[in-house]
């Protein structure tokens, strides 16, 4: 990655990650974790965002809740921390859905449009890498 494609810089590339499982074990305790370590070595794009996408009904900020508590200061540790963690969960949505059902990815797609639209003022599909 370039330094150009990294926080701060609003000319590179969008990307929309989707984690499937998100409401497990593995997303709270791996997944996002690793993506703010990521994130707090400023190795993402700026006009980046999270969505995940599993059965429990939670709402953008229950699903911030709780994947917020895993999320450890390793890199940007004291004050500095907090403002990453918030700039990172600010980023980070949530679908309700099962994985056999047409209509729950219909849902998540068409909240993927509305927030890269708002998130990154473009249409950005191309950018869109899924992981479960
Ligand atoms: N946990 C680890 O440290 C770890 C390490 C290595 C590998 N793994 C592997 O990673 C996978 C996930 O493990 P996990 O520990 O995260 O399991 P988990 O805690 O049981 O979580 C499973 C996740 O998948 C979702 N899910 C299951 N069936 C679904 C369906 N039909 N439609 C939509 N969402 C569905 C669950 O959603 P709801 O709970 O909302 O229903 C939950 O978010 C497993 O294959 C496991 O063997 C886990």
């Amino acid at each position: 990655m370039s330094a150009s494609d990294r926080v701060g810089d609003d000319a590179g590339e969008p990307l929309t990650i989707v984690v499937l499982g998100a409401s497990g074990d593995l997303a709270r305790k791996k997944i996002f974790p690793a993506l703010f370590s990521v994130f707090c070595q400023d190795l993402l794009p700026k006009r980046f965002q999270v969505f995940g996408f599993s059965r429990t009904a939670l709402s953008d900020g229950e699903f911030r809740e709780k994947i917020g508590a895993g999320l450890a200061c390793r890199y940007v540790p004291g004050e500095s921390c907090e403002r990453y963690r918030g700039a990172f969960l600010e980023r980070c949505f949530y679908v309700a859905g099962k994985y056999d059902s047409p209509d729950a990815f219909l849902d998540l797609y068409q909240r993927m449009v509305v927030v890269e639209a708002s998130r990154t003022g473009c249409s950005i599909w191309r950018f869109r890498r899924f992981f479960s």
